[in-house]
């Protein structure tokens, strides 16, 4: 994969899980990254492990200000932007009626609607100079419902139709949009969801060693990505589930629900 190598890649969510991975087989590929997340010192620590310079963009994503900030920083660094995979997300762990605050919900749409919006919003001229693509990390929770994910399904769903719009109308623009649809991958997002009180769990939920790892998740996007794939659907299950929700959508209901009771 050739497609790589050179280009200016921004990743948020970069400190962490999927994101972190990308960055280490992007950079194997020689790509150019931009290495956006909260947390300074795990971004650092991934630079000086990676083959090659990088910059390091520490920013919260909830603030539309910092989404524009980190834009203007990685167009001053390197002149031009190919791909902006927009990656980083939280999520829930909360059946809907024992939540206790419904802010919790405003939290889920701000990082992981509003940021990529704001982040696409900014990156857009750069990206249609050099007809880039724009990525963005969904879900399955992106196409069909998941109990105690409401709030998640929600904004990954909000996503989906967002880009999927976004994607017509750059069509004269060279711009591709692909939307990755992970199942569960082992990272830090599961002890990581909001609970019920609005604290994070503290122990993943998953029986992690029967779900994909983040390095096994990035190996499978990739190839979509050099493609400029519109959609890659990151499962069985989940590419037949898409197909037999429209003859049978109760099953794909019990489904949902045996997985989450399951945890994997
Ligand atoms: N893991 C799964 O089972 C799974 C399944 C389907 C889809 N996904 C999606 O995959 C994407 C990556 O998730 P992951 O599983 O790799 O989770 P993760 O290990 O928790 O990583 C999430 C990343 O997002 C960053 N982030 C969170 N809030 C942020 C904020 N306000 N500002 C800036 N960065 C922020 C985190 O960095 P800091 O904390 O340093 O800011 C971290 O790097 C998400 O969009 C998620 O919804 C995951």
């Amino acid at each position: 994969m050739d497609e790589f190598n050179q280009k200016v890649v921004l990743v948020t969510g970069a400190s962490e899980g999927i994101g972190r991975a990308l960055c280490q087989q992007l950079a194997a590929k020689g790509a150019r990254l931009v290495l956006v997340a909260r947390n300074r010192q795990r971004l650092e620590e991934l630079a000086a492990e990676l083959k090659g310079e990088h910059l390091v963009l520490s920013a919260d994503l909830s603030d539309a200000l910092q989404c524009q900030q980190v834009i203007l920083d990685a167009l001053n660094h390197y002149q031009r932007l190919d791909i902006l995979i927009n990656n980083a997300g939280i999520t829930m762990w909360s059946r809907f009626d024992e939540l206790q605050d419904l802010a919790i919900l405003e939290r889920l749409m701000t990082v992981n609607f509003m940021a990529p919006a704001n982040l696409t919003h900014a990156a857009l001229p750069a990206l249609k100079q050099c007809r880039g693509q724009i990525v963005v990390v969904s879900s399955l929770a992106g196409i069909t419902g998941v109990p105690t994910r409401s709030g998640y399904c929600a904004s990954k769903h909000a996503v989906m139709g967002f880009f999927d719009a976004l994607r017509i109308e750059l069509m004269d623009h060279g711009v591709a949009v692909t939307i990755l649809c992970p199942d569960f991958v082992v990272s830090q997002i599961h002890k990581r969801a909001i609970g019920h009180d609005g604290k994070a769990l503290g122990a993943s939920p998953m029986q992690e060693d029967k779900i994909m790892t983040s390095a096994e998740c990035a190996a499978l996007m990739l190839p979509a990505i050099a493609a400029r794939k519109r959609l890659l659907i990151m499962s069985r299950r989940g590419r037949l589930g898409r197909w037999l929700k429209l003859i049978k959508p109760q099953w794909i209901d019990k489904l949902a629900k045996k997985a989450i009771v399951s945890g994997h």
